[in-house]
């Protein structure tokens, strides 16, 4: 099975398994290619967010992926994706190419890879960076590892929904290796610049004073730029929530433990995300990092 060509691909279906922040447009920007299904957990989020694109919309994950080539995984957690997918069995083709994109750490994508073999799926262990609005555009950037058999397949996926794609290895779990590495840079740069605005402001200093000085030059970059607006305008609507980032702090915490490396700021920002869920800002924005001062 190839799918290089959109018009080739006709009526063969991609089934997308949870449709969030990330998930939605995902599905949607397959949609533009290739027939898609769908199935979230709540199932009224898929129904307002995809069907209006033509995603077909099943309660049941089993009946999504049901004669689907393509299997795309979008869920919070490898205990999600495991629970899922073992819903989903009785649908599942043997040989079906599956792409998971969910961000799930080493240990889950063993496992995953575990349920691929035993099930007869191709897996493409296959963690993205970037967050709503790259999604929205199809402009993720996608780290892939898995076999080459099946590249150009999951190539086509990550093309519809991606700017870049970095293949890291042909063995599964390097993908999710090599994410965890970003996921501490991410927090470690969400969790600076809301202390560096929190630390100006507590000093007597016009925050906005911190963005002047950093604006333009070496500092400076779009992520700087957007969670220094978000804390400024006091706007947490979420690229990525709390929550999540509290679980990809602990993966990268577990999975560095085990590879015998301290992670203090890692361990010190989970910390500080956990302090502002408990204060109630969970379901905000990671910015709300700020909340936590
Ligand atoms: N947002 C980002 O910036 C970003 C960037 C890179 C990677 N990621 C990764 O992409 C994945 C999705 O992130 P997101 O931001 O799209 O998260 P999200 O908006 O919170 O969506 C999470 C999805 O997982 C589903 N889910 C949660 N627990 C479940 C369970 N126990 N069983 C079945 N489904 C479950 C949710 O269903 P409901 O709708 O029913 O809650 C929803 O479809 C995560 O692994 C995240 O780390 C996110």
């Amino acid at each position: 099975m190839v799918m290089t060509d959109p018009e080739a691909f006709g009526g063969r279906k991609v089934a997308v398994l949870g449709t969030g922040i990330i998930g939605a447009p995902v599905a949607k920007n397959l949609r533009k290619r290739f027939a898609v299904s769908a199935w979230n957990r709540t199932p009224a989020k898929a129904e307002q967010t995809v069907s209006p694109a033509g995603v077909e919309v099943f309660d049941a994950a089993a009946d999504a992926v049901a004669g689907a080539e393509v299997i795309v995984t979008v869920l919070k957690d490898g205990p999600a994706v495991l629970e899922t997918m073992t819903a989903a069995t009785p649908g599942l083709t043997r040989g079906a190419v599956w792409v998971q994109l969910s961000t799930v750490g080493a240990t889950a994508t063993e496992e995953l890879a575990g349920f691929a073999e035993r099930n007869g799926l191709i897996f493409y262990d296959a963690p993205v960076q970037g967050t709503r609005q790259p999604a929205e555009n199809g402009r993720l950037l996608v780290m892939a590892s898995g076999p080459e058999s099946h590249r150009r397949d999951a190539q086509a996926v990550f093309d519809a929904i991606g700017g870049r794609t970095v293949w890291v290895s042909a063995q599964a779990g390097a993908a999710s290796r090599l994410k965890l590495a970003l996921n501490a840079l991410v927090a470690a740069l969400t969790h600076g610049t809301a202390e560096s605005l929190l630390i100006a402001e507590a000093l007597g200093v016009d925050p906005r004073l911190v963005v002047d000085v950093v604006t333009g030059g070496p500092l400076d970059s779009a992520f700087f730029q957007s969670k220094a607006s978000a804390i400024l305008t006091d706007d947490y609507s979420t690229s990525f929530s709390v929550t999540n980032s509290i679980k990809d702090a602990l993966l990268v915490v577990e999975a560095t433990g085990q590879a015998g490396i301290d992670v203090d700021v890692t361990a010190a920002g989970l910390e500080r995300f956990r302090r502002a869920a408990r204060r109630g800002h969970g379901d905000k924005d990671m910015a709300a990092s700020y909340l936590a001062g």
